[in-house]
């Protein structure tokens, strides 16, 4: 999971729009005396917000060490009494009571973001009350094809316009298959914004998110690729947008380049697919673009398809060790690592784990403390 310094934080509490929307959000869901779960509490704004606004006991779950901050953040606010921390993902911790209100924001720059979906709907099904608020309640995906020279630039000149007048096309390939994050002017959108998918937090069940859109190019100018971002209802009439032109906040836009800058006149019709799929910790993102040529014609006249895999640094050795086939063997690191797991039995000290490495990895560390140092590392990531 993504791990946010001190200072991401401070980006998050420096966001007035945000901030203030959740509060508008809470104060109309909750009633004195209300349970109050607050999932990624961070510092604890919305734990403390919610006592503020008169919950009754409010739970506050975060995995990162910034809940430290959070606990003294309760204290200094005089409301580390009806607040309980949590130091877990709420996906594995049990709540004694289930809340009426639970809050989050575990978005990236979309809500498609690591386990954000799967973490709502372990938390809808186990930790609310029936009848209770889930705050978001709506996210809405909005995208459009946008004239992007500066961004687009930034992508490929460093492999165009080299020092050495090398050809690195093999650089630039990969390049243009990886998504960015990136905020534009309404003046660059090629065609209104269309909805892609609405995100219903009460009901949704799926992470994975796919489909087509179709725009008519509105005025002519030069296509980069499709930029997307999203719309938050977090209660009935209380949200937020970071649509091109609406004041900053803190998630921005996704740029999706397409391989080449395409020439487009207005009435031109373009068609995306898009398709997001949580593949372990993060999303895969694949977009497929059709254009048609100026005219009616029913030809393509470019058609892409690109993903981030292919955007990917991959070597064919390093693929090759993920081939079913293929019968893994531990290297040195890996054999350390496995040694090290096992010695933490629940009976050993971490500095006679350490001790144990220095004998069985002499060539390793050149003392017990650097292993205790490697071993401690491993604990606070994987001991209980
Ligand atoms: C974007 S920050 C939001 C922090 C704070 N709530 C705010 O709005 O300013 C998301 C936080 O959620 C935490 N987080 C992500 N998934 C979580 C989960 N399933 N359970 C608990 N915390 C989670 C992350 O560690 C991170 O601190």
């Amino acid at each position: 999971m993504y791990t946010y310094s001190l200072s991401g934080y401070g980006v998050m509490a420096a966001d007035r729009i945000r901030n203030e929307a959740y509060a508008q959000a809470l104060r109309s869901a909750i009633q004195p005396g209300c349970v109050v779960l607050d999932i990624g509490t961070g510092t604890g704004a919305m734990a403390v917000l919610a006592c503020q606004l008169g919950a009754g006991r409010v739970f506050a779950i975060e995995p990162s060490p910034v809940i430290q901050v959070a606990r003294q953040v309760a204290a200094a606010n005089h409301c580390a009494e009806r607040i309980e921390f949590i130091e877990d993902l709420s996906t594995r911790a049990t709540l004694p009571v289930q809340a009426h209100v639970i809050v989050s924001d575990l978005r990236g720059i979309l809500p498609l973001f690591q386990q954000h979906i799967p973490s709502i709907v372990d938390a809808r099904r186990r930790h609310l009350a029936p009848g209770g608020t889930l705050i978001p309640r709506k996210d809405f995906l909005w995208a459009a094809i946008v004239e992007a020279p500066k961004t687009y630039s930034e992508i490929v000149d460093p492999w165009e316009k080299n020092t050495f007048g090398q050809d690195l096309s093999a650089a630039r390939q990969i390049a243009v298959n990886k998504y960015c994050k990136a905020r534009m002017p309404p003046e660059q959108l090629l065609a209104k914004p269309s909805l892609w998918k609405t995100l219903d937090y009460r009901q949704i069940e799926n992470p994975d998110a796919e489909g087509g859109l179709e725009w008519t190019i509105e005025r002519d100018g030069t296509g980069h690729g499709i930029l997307m971002w999203f719309d938050a209802e977090l209660t009935e009439g209380v949200g937020y947008s970071n649509a091109p032109g609406t004041p900053k906040v803190i998630y921005g836009s996704l740029f999706f380049p397409w391989p080449q800058p395409v020439a487009l006149a207005a009435g031109q019709n373009v068609a995306i697919e898009l398709h997001a799929k949580l593949l372990e910790q993060d999303y895969t993102w694949r977009w497929k673009t059709r254009i048609a040529p100026a005219g009616k014609s029913a030809e393509t006249r470019f058609s892409f398809d690109q993903s981030d895999l292919q955007g990917m640094l991959l070597s064919p050795v390093s693929l090759r060790k993920t081939a079913a086939d293929y019968v893994p063997s531990l290297s040195e690191d890996g054999a350390l690592h496995a040694r090290t797991l096992a010695l933490m039995d629940g009976r050993r000290s971490l500095e006679e784990i350490a001790r144990q490495l220095c004998a069985e990895f002499p060539g390793r560390f050149p003392g017990w403390r650097q292993a205790l140092g490697y071993a401690g590392a491993l604990s606070q990531k994987l001991s209980r």
